[in-house]
């Protein structure tokens, strides 16, 4: 991975960066020089993300973080603070899509909090 330097000595958060749009961020912020915490519901998947990232020559560490539980959050930022040294940027992608028509959709999964379901 050959940086481009606009992000160099900068550290990013992305939480929901083990798959999907999180996870192309997560390879765009590291191209650019960021140091990338790959925050997740999914530990095993932050950590190939960052495994990945490493291995490409970028600086990134995997992190387990569940968005919707304050306690985990804190840890989890604590920990990328300590190891990564600060949070400059945060991408708050994770989430999850519930697509169903309005009259089916149950009042249980409209109060789901992410990744919950
Ligand atoms: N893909 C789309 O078309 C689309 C459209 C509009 C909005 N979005 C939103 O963009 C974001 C990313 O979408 P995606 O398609 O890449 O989804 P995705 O399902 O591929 O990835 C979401 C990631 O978030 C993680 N995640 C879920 N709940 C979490 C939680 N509570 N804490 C930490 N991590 C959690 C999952 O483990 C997963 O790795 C989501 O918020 C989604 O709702 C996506």
């Amino acid at each position: 991975m050959s940086s481009n330097g606009k992000l160099d000595g900068k550290t990013a958060v992305v939480t929901g960066a083990a798959s999907g749009i999180g996870r192309a961020i997560a390879f765009t912020l590291a191209g650019a020089g960021a140091a990338v915490a790959i925050a997740d519901l999914n530990q095993a998947g932050a950590d190939a993300v960052a495994e990945e990232i490493r291995g490409k020559g970028g600086k990134a560490i995997g992190i387990a973080m569940d968005v919707t539980n304050e306690d985990a959050v804190n840890q989890g930022i604590d920990r990328v603070a300590s190891e990564l040294g600060s949070v400059d940027i945060l991408v708050s992608n994770a989430g999850i899509q519930i697509v169903n028509p309005i009259e089916n959709y149950a009042y249980a999964d409209w109060r789901t909090p992410t990744g919950k379901r």
